[in-house]
């Protein structure tokens, strides 16, 4: 069982994912995390994320020590990332990992569960279940601002918004494995919801494609 959840920044897909991962027996990948540690390493090497090279060599030699840190959390992380992650010797390098990871989760799982913005199109596409979670921009800033606080990062929503505006922007143009839904995903527009609704809705749908037809 693959369930690939993709979807902009701030729609809630973590939370989702790991809800699922919980209830079903699923292993967890948060995809976001690989492509935010490349744009760290960058960083800390003092390299440009918009840099192909730099970001190439980087994601080649990941240390996985890395995706724990909570510096991938932060705003200027994410931005990084949505630089790294649109060239595409970087998504190539991490494509196998997550192909891996989908098809052989650590035991005793059952299955995976993937976030992200390519799976359902590109890392997955053969996945039981496909969710594109979106939700109105407000509302996704809205959630970020709180998230980013409750961790005790300092956050200014306008400026949450027009940070995660601009990285939607560059996920959705870039040439390779753009920000879209798949063609059979269900999309969930969460923006009326909580999280509980959405953990409700998606689990049925799991049900669902759970069931053989
Ligand atoms: O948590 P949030 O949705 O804000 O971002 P994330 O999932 O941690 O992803 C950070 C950035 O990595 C995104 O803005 C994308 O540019 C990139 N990414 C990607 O290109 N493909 C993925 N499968 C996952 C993330």
């Amino acid at each position: 069982m693959i369930v690939a959840i993709d979807g902009p920044a701030g729609a809630g897909k973590g939370t989702l994912a790991r809800r699922l991962a919980a209830a079903f027996n699923l292993a967890y990948l948060d995809t976001g995390a690989l492509y935010r540690a490349v744009g760290v390493a960058v960083l800390d090497a003092g390299g440009n994320p918009a840099d192909p090279a730099a970001a190439e060599s980087a994601a080649r030699n990941l240390g996985l020590d890395l995706l724990d840190s909570p510096r991938l959390r932060t705003e200027a992380a994410g931005d990084a990332a949505s630089q790294v992650a649109a060239v595409p010797g970087v998504r190539a390098a991490l494509l196998e990992f997550q192909r891996q990871f989908a098809h052989h989760p650590p035991s005793p799982c059952v299955g995976a569960v993937l976030d992200g913005r390519d799976i359902g199109t590109v890392v997955c596409p053969e996945a039981r279940l496909k969710l594109f979670v979106t939700a109105s921009a407000e509302e996704r800033a809205r959630r970020r601002t709180l998230e980013l606080r409750g961790k005790g990062i300092a956050a200014i929503q306008d400026r949450v918004l027009a940070d995660m505006l601009a990285r939607d922007e560059r996920d959705r143009d870039r040439k390779v494995a753009p920000l879209a839904p798949a063609n059979d995903a269900v999309v969930l527009d969460t923006t009326d919801m909580d999280a509980d609704m959405v953990f409700d809705r998606a689990a049925a749908l799991v049900r669902n494609a759970a069931t053989p037809a």
